[in-house]
């Protein structure tokens, strides 16, 4: 049966193929057990007398119960989140970084984003007479231009340099922010590391270059780690773990980093969880405020959040199907990352770099002259108009380089990479084939 479009005349495919979101869930990755079993106790304790739930299960939910007003994830939290969880956060992080993390700096939210637009919500004030502005890469996730432009930041532009391995080069910070400089009050710095839609990981002398960027210019450093989780080959840093080895001055910096149930292997993302730790001590009294007016985030995904950081360990009951579920996901991401970069890269006309993690290919694709002559013509960039004619022939989905952003004069596309392999194959030999077919086209 092919897919019909709106005016009931049947398209050349069968089924869209979303590869638009980085939402696995929604592209068939099953949920953690444990997690899901957590929060069903949690909500419904009279399920804990059932033989069948494990028993560490029991206890976590339990332990959650018991910071809860009245034992119910009903109750509001504190509006940082509950103890036991920003607890749980702390004891991950110092693990993680080898540096001490405490909990009166996690403020947990309703996802990432909920915590990102708080803290940009603090650079809102003009600064002698100067407009604020925050210095973001290009490409960039989205909500933090939709973001800046809600709160009336001015948004400064850096490239993220491809032929690098999309790495930040200090030259292009620096002409980002002496141009910003001229007009605006250049408040923060947003990184976003493992790179969303790019994919790279970043560098620890990279990051160094960065931090040091940011200590010169005084600039508060945001750093977006929510895909930490997923990665494949390299070592993940946080910027936390680099500034406190770097010594003084660097490790007394001012930080915001965050980090999302909704990524890595949980990708728990319509269930809403996330946090930031939030290192400023000047501006944490003024945060904590803030976050109080907005009550508390969601309870049962605080559950989710607790579950992430501390997960089953060896002997616990919950273990062997924990590691199984968790080697599955981590496979799944493996190979598709060496896939994609692998077929883009044998199209003529496509430029992709390696995959470091994230769950996204953000592939450079050449187009003819004579198709962004018609893309003119339709009031389209070419690569919208790639994009367009790509799902209009073949059912796939995919996000044009506009709108992340990109190098003037260069076009790619953003595609999701987590499908089940066969809906992943048929992807990847829909782009291949079409892409063949456009080149005949318009060359
Ligand atoms: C780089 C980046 N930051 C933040 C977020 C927001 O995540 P959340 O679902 O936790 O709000 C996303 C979501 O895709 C993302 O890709």
């Amino acid at each position: 049966m092919r897919e019909l479009g709106c005016d009931g005349v049947p398209k050349p495919f069968e089924r869209v193929v979303r590869a638009n979101i980085g939402d696995c869930h929604a592209l068939g990755q099953k949920p953690i057990t444990f997690i899901r079993q957590v929060q069903a106790l949690a909500a419904c304790p009279a399920l804990a007398s059932s033989a069948a739930v494990p028993e560490d299960v029991r206890q976590r939910a339990q332990e959650i119960l018991d910071d809860c007003t009245k034992s119910s994830v009903g109750a509001y939290s504190p509006s940082a989140g509950l103890q036991v969880v920003r607890a749980r956060v702390a004891q991950f992080l110092s693990a993680r970084d080898g540096v001490r993390a405490c909990a009166d700096d996690i403020y947990l939210g309703s996802g990432a984003s909920d915590v990102i637009k708080a803290v940009l919500t603090m650079f809102v004030q003009d600064v002698d007479g100067k407009p604020p502005a925050v210095m973001i890469p290009i490409p960039q996730y989205p909500l933090f231009s939709g973001t800046l432009a809600e709160l009336g930041l001015r948004q400064a532009e850096y490239f993220l340099a491809e032929e690098q391995q999309w790495a930040l080069d200090v030259d292009e910070l620096q002409r980002c922010w002496s141009r910003a400089s001229q007009d605006c009050a250049v408040r923060a710095l947003v990184v976003i590391n493992p790179g969303n839609p790019t994919g790279q990981v970043l560098t620890r002398e990279n990051m160094e270059q960065i931090v040091k960027f940011a200590y010169e210019h005084n600039l508060f450093l945001l750093a977006d780690e929510v895909y930490q989780e997923n990665i494949v080959s390299k070592p993940f840093f946080s910027f936390k773990k680099v500034m406190h080895e770097m010594g003084a001055p660097y490790s007394s910096m001012e930080l915001a980093s965050f980090v999302t149930c909704s990524k890595g292997w949980a990708a728990e993302c319509g269930q809403r969880a996330g946090f930031v730790e939030l290192r400023a001590a000047a501006a944490a009294p003024a945060f904590r405020v803030a976050r109080a007016v907005m009550q508390c985030p969601n309870v049962l995904g605080q559950c989710i959040l607790d579950c992430v950081m501390q997960r089953p360990a060896p002997g616990d009951p919950s273990y062997p199907q924990f590691a199984q579920e968790l080697s599955d996901i981590r496979q799944v991401l493996a190979e598709r990352t060496q896939t994609a970069y692998e077929t883009f890269n044998s199209i003529p006309g496509y430029f992709c770099n390696p995959i470091d993690g994230s769950m996204f290919a953000y592939p450079r694709v050449s187009i003819p002259e004579a198709a962004q002559a018609a893309a003119r013509e339709l009031h389209m960039s070419p690569d919208e108009f790639y994009c367009l004619r790509l799902l209009e022939e073949t059912g796939v989905c995919v996000i044009p380089g506009t709108g992340f952003g990109q190098l003037p004069g260069t076009f790619h596309f953003r595609t999701t990479i987590l499908h089940p392999r066969d809906e992943f194959q048929h992807m990847m030999d829909s782009i291949r084939r079409f892409h063949h077919d456009f080149l005949q086209r318009y060359s």
